[in-house]
């Protein structure tokens, strides 16, 4: 029988593309979301593409309770949390909104996992734990963490030291910190992608609304950057290739015979500037950009990406797409959201 795998914000971004990569690999995801920061209609969407609406539960992940209830009446084999918020301008002005949602959300899983420590735990964590490395562009899992800039970077962090502290206590539990660097583009098919509430704060995502018309135009943060171009540089992963490195550490940590805590950079390895991102854009799409420079964003990182070695010799994972694809999916799917031919 395939194993369910409790998806926390399997409704989101991230959390959607990582439900259709574990049935693509043989498990049974079961989603739990109360679709605050996502919308109860990927599920139809999600059904187009793997043939049947996934097993979904509203539920908010701080009520422990009902996780231990689901857990044990679902017969739940692995848990992937994405469930938390991520705009970080947001919980600079909101910080007990984050700590609330992501730290006292992490705690509930893990009291949950504690109690079941034969259950892997896999955690959405981020690079942002880095902060800016002095004088290291590349950074792998032995880079030293750096203190965080904002709320939001502050319960990544934090997460990542409540799930080591958690192991030193609990050395049965199998867990694994994934730290993502820049997720972008969507499916294939068109049928699932990012979809920010409000204005976006990440770049793609602008980039798709200005080529739609729902922003004016896009501001490039700065370009005089000690960089190739002068503007930002990021390691910009596509989401489903970050979807399937999900699916290979439950895959790992499900085939140990003793505890860990892992953490695995998740990145292509590769630098890409703003400008680079919204060059292959408009090339690939055939798009005219309305852009411009503006000025620097505070609390921006110069440049940074991941060094991949220990996801591939770990997971056997290394990202099969590239920049392109990514740039291609988002306009598919911002078009088919806005009725755009
Ligand atoms: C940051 C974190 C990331 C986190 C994410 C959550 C780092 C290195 N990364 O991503 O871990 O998951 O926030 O939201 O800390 N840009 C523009 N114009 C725009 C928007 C963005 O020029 O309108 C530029 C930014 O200045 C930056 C790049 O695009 O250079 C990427 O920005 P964004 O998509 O917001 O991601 P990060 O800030 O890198």
């Amino acid at each position: 029988m395939a194993k369910k795998v409790l998806v926390t914000g399997g409704a989101g971004y991230i959390g959607s593309h990582t439900v259709v990569e574990l049935i693509k690999s043989g498990y049974d995801p079961v989603i739990l979301d109360d679709y605050r920061n996502s919308d109860a209609s990927v599920l139809k969407r999600l059904a187009q593409i793997i043939g049947k609406e996934p097993e979904h539960i509203v539920c908010d992940v701080c009520d422990q309770q009902m996780l231990e209830h689901i857990i044990e009446t679902h017969s739940i084999s692995g848990v992937i949390h994405f469930a938390a918020y991520k705009a970080v301008g947001e919980s600079v002005e909101n910080p007990l909104k984050y700590y609330s949602n992501n730290i006292a959300g992490l705690v509930s899983v893990l009291n949950v996992i504690k109690q079941n420590p034969e259950i892997p735990f896999v955690f959405s964590s981020s690079c942002t734990v880095y902060g800016e490395p002095e004088g290291l562009k590349e950074v792998d899992e032995k880079t030293a963490k750096s203190i965080p800039t904002s709320p939001y970077g502050y319960t990544k962090w934090l997460g990542e030291q409540i799930i080591e502290d958690l192991f030193l206590a609990n050395k049965k539990a199998r867990m694994m910190s994934l730290r993502y660097f820049n997720p972008i583009g969507a499916h294939e098919s068109g049928l699932i992608g990012e979809l920010p509430v409000g204005k976006p704060n990440n770049l793609l995502p602008f980039i798709t609304q200005t080529a739609a018309g729902i922003q004016d135009k896009l501001f490039i943060f700065g370009q005089d950057y000690p960089t190739s171009d002068g503007t930002c540089v990021r390691d910009y992963i596509h989401v489903v290739d970050l979807a399937e490195a999900h699916v290979k550490a439950m895959d790992h940590l499900l085939s140990l015979q003793k505890g860990c805590h892992e953490t695995v950079n998740v990145g292509t390895g590769k630098g890409t500037s703003v400008l680079e991102l919204v060059r292959a854009f408009e090339k690939e799409n055939n798009v005219e950009l309305n852009y411009t420079f503006g000025p620097k964003r505070s609390g921006d990182v110069i440049e940074i990406y991941a060094n991949v070695d220990y996801a591939f010799s770990l997971l056997g994972w290394r990202s099969t797409r590239d920049i392109k694809d990514a740039v291609r999916s988002a306009w598919k799917w911002e078009k088919s959201i806005r009725n755009i031919k």
